[in-house]
């Protein structure tokens, strides 16, 4: 850590405490486990859980609002895009940073990348976007949509953590090289990082190519079906009986 803010402290000490349960055990925070297959549960039953991550998620997201650690950030967006869907959720699907079209709206992932996105989820995997949790490594739109500057990544670092930490996935699946880069501090190629299973904090983590991606680039669409299918075996998900996207 080269810096010691009020925000590395707070960041240190959640990924602390998340070790901390994961020593003692607790594998799934949040969740009674063995946790049942993520549709075999109808979102009203999930809402009923007994615990308070969708307040949580909502008094996060009211800070993020109004965040202004990145000036030229805040600037220009129209609002922060924090994230959407299902607080219990299983499966969290990370990209890289909002653009235009999530911007106006202030949701993740409703461009034309994210009509693909729903299409995995819903065609491929017989999952709906309502019972996965969609968020970026940023939470405002980079101008022109360019990448995320590493100071950027760092200062909304601790959104993410937090928004981690009360969901508490058992998986992640990063879309793009990024999301990747960012969430496991590497410069591995988004090419040799799929394809298997990777480790954050406990969470188990699939790398694939984002949607952006397979649509400037349809044949890589067969390696994000073999990537899709990995999360699905380790997650008990059966495959739905319709045709892949
Ligand atoms: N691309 C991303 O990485 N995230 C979004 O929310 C939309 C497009
Ligand atoms: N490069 C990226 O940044 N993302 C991909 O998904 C593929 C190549």
């Amino acid at each position: 850590m080269n810096r010691q803010t009020p925000e590395t402290n707070l960041r240190q000490s959640l990924l602390q405490k998340l070790e901390d349960l994961q020593r003692a055990g607790v594998t799934h925070l949040g969740h009674a486990s063995p946790q049942p297959p993520i549709a075999a549960e109808s979102n009203a039953e999930r809402g009923s859980q007994p615990n308070n991550h969708d307040r949580d998620l909502k008094i996060l997201a009211q800070e993020v609002a109004t965040c202004d650690r990145c000036q030229e950030l805040a600037t220009s967006r129209n609002q922060t895009v924090f994230g959407v869907g299902n607080p219990h959720a299983r499966l969290c699907f990370l990209g890289e940073a909002p653009g235009a079209e999530e911007d106006r709206q202030g949701k993740p992932f409703v461009g034309r990348a994210g009509k693909l996105l729903t299409d995995i989820l819903e065609k491929g995997m017989g999952i709906s976007r309502s019972d996965v949790y969609i968020f970026n490594i940023l939470k405002c739109r980079p101008p022109g949509n360019r990448n995320p500057h590493p100071e950027e990544s760092e200062n909304c670092r601790t959104f993410l953590d937090r928004q981690l930490a009360i969901i508490a996935p058992e998986f992640i699946c990063c879309l793009g090289a990024v999301a990747a880069h960012n969430l496991l501090n590497t410069t591995t190629p988004i090419g040799k990082l799929r394809g298997t299973f990777h480790d954050y904090l406990g969470i188990r983590v699939v790398c694939t190519y984002h949607p952006a991606y397979l649509l400037r680039n349809p044949s890589a669409k067969k390696s994000t079906w073999e990537d899709i299918q990995l999360l699905m075996d380790a997650m008990n998900i059966e495959k739905p009986n319709i045709k892949k996207p």
